[in-house]
């Protein structure tokens, strides 16, 4: 069995840590590495060659003959021209956007597993990349905001007077925004937030931070079964941005993280709001890439809008990569080692498991996800409900 790691083209973060590379080499497998493919995440060739991997120059030496390739997003044109048919490719590979792009995948003859569709249950938890990059780039959303922000966030009471806390705003308390909340919290900021689940209510409160949110009875349904949340009417919208006006109004700092999976992210706040806030104040949006929450905010820049500093970056747990890699190649690992791998470790895939079939989207020339393009049926999980 062979493993391919090419170097990523548009992201920072690298799909094999050497501690992987280390549990793929014990199962037996030869790990070929593009040089230069840690870089980004300060992994140098010498730390995968300590783990056994073999150190190639290109991305086409390193896929050539390989049963797995390992990215983080969809495969270069390099890769897919030398990758051989039957090959699984396992990454983040964006089953939402553009058709052509799964279809060139499909045309390669890969195998191609969106690691983001991943059922959202138990048994996959350590699997769950959107879970394990969401955390961090909660984290960094608050590093970055704090960095901008030119005023202490915590209060200090000293002799020469005091020095207000910093009032920080979450909104969306998924796996982002609670992180979020908890790095705004340690930094010793007065943390509020909002989302329309009502499962998230109880987990902000433990945090610390006071919930916002209109509690009404469209309030009370609004999950999936898979745990996300749902497009709400444009009634409770409107409820929902009077209350939430008001409050960003008095908010030096607001980081928004809401997301609708498959659906543009909900506008939550206004140009109008924006001009509402104090000088000074700081928006992330963490949706940016996903038509953004903010009225105003642009993806890949940091703009100032009026009063506020509105942030945009693009991948944000690529701007923490060292730590991003680290989880994710851990995802993919375990991925592998669960459905693709027999108990002796050798590569036997286990095309029925709900797991890769909730994921895989290409096989044998075709496109085969019935959401993304396929028609044969797939044992569907709830995560893209
Ligand atoms: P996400 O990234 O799709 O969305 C982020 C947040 O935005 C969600 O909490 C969502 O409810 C919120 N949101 C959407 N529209 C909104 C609006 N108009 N106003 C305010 N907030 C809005 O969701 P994420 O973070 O991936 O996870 C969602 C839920 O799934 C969480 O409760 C999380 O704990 C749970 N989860 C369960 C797992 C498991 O059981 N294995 C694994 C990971 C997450």
């Amino acid at each position: 069995m062979k493993i391919a790691v090419p170097v990523e083209t548009e992201d920072t973060r690298v799909a094999a840590t050497p501690d992987v590379v280390k549990r793929y080499v014990a199962a037996g497998a030869d790990v070929a590495i593009q040089t230069g493919a840690g870089a980004d995440s300060r992994i140098t060739d010498q730390a995968y060659k300590d783990m056994g991997a073999t150190i190639v120059a290109s991305a086409a030496e390193a896929v050539d003959g390989a049963d797995i390739i390992l990215t983080v997003r969809r495969p270069s044109a390099e890769v897919l021209g030398a990758a051989k048919s039957g090959a699984f490719i396992i990454g983040a590979l964006d089953p939402y956007g553009d058709r052509e792009g799964l279809q060139a995948m499909a045309d390669a003859g890969l195998s191609a597993v969106a690691m983001e569709l991943m059922p959202r249950i138990t048994r996959a938890q350590s699997m769950d990349i959107l879970s394990s990059q969401a955390n961090l780039a909660g984290y960094q959303a608050v590093i970055d905001a704090a960095a901008t922000y030119d005023r202490a966030i915590p209060m200090m009471m000293t002799a020469a007077g005091t020095v207000p806390a910093a009032r920080i705003f979450i909104m969306g308390a998924g796996v982002a925004g609670l992180q979020a909340i908890a790095t705004a919290r340690r930094l010793g900021g007065a943390v509020s937030a909002t989302d329309v689940r009502p499962a998230a209510k109880e987990q902000v409160a433990s945090l610390g931070a006071k919930f916002i949110a209109v509690e009404n009875e469209e309030f009370k349904a609004a999950e999936t079964a898979g745990g996300y949340a749902k497009e709400m009417s444009e009634d409770y919208r409107k409820q929902q941005a009077e209350l939430v006006a008001a409050h960003i109004a008095k908010q030096d700092i607001v980081v928004t993280t809401a997301l609708i999976p498959g659906r543009p992210a909900p506008k939550l706040i206004t140009a109008e709001m924006v001009a509402s806030m104090n000088p000074g104040s700081v928006i992330v949006d963490l949706a940016v890439e996903r038509g953004g929450n903010v009225e105003g905010s642009v993806a890949g820049e940091v703009v100032t809008v009026g009063p506020a500093t509105i942030i945009g970056y693009r991948n944000v747990p690529g701007r923490i990569a060292a730590s991003a890699s680290l989880l994710y190649a851990k995802n993919l690992y375990t991925f592998i080692d669960t459905v693709l791998l027999d108990k002796e470790k050798a590569f036997a895939p286990k095309w029925d498991d709900e797991l890769l079939t909730a994921t895989l989207l290409t096989r044998d020339g075709s496109l085969v996800h019935p959401n993304y393009g396929g028609t044969k049926p797939a044992a569907m999980a709830a995560s893209a409900s």
